[in-house]
């Protein structure tokens, strides 16, 4: 199987909808029994708390489901049980590099990193800006790319 984790800083509200976001393409691709997706924050003030109510909204409006997430804060194991680790943001993506020290695996990226000519290189934080439409349309397009990128490194 291969492991993705998406991180984010509280794993409430971007890495969670990244998440469902990314398992729900996998089942529509028939590539659910090939590739996993899970997420976690670098921060542990929601630990076990579900999405956060404006990631919930907007994947119930696109019909995604998000039912048992709960967040959980990233751990050192991680870093050897995921294949791909992809970061909402910079400070994030920095973060688990640390947690990572000179290790070369896994891959460390931004989620928009896969994104050719996109205009943000991070997703904006919507615990601060309020915009999850915002969020889901650079999300939606960051898996998207993510998926092609894993199918074709791994030939699927
Ligand atoms: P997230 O958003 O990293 O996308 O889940 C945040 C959620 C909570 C906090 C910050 C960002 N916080 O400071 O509690």
């Amino acid at each position: 199987m291969i492991k993705v984790l998406f991180v984010c800083l509280g794993n409430i509200c971007r890495s969670p909808m990244a998440e469902a976001v990314f398992n729900d393409m996998l089942k529509k691709s028939g590539l659910d029994d090939r590739i996993a997706a899970d997420s976690a924050g670098t921060g542990n003030w929601h630990i076990g708390k579900p999405p956060h109510e404006g990631t919930r909204a907007l994947l119930a409006e696109k019909n995604i489901s998000c039912e048992g997430l709960f967040a959980r804060q990233v751990t050192k194991n991680d870093l050897e049980e995921f294949d791909y680790i992809v970061a909402m943001d910079a400070e994030n993506a920095g973060n688990v590099r640390s947690l990572a020290g000179f290790s070369q695996k896994p891959v460390i990226r931004r989620l928009l990193d896969y994104v050719d000519d996109c205009q943000t290189e991070d997703v904006p934080d919507p615990y601060y800006t309020g915009n999850f439409e915002e969020v889901y349309e650079l999300v939606e397009e960051g898996c998207r790319q993510l998926l092609n990128d894993i199918r074709r490194e791994n030939h699927l």
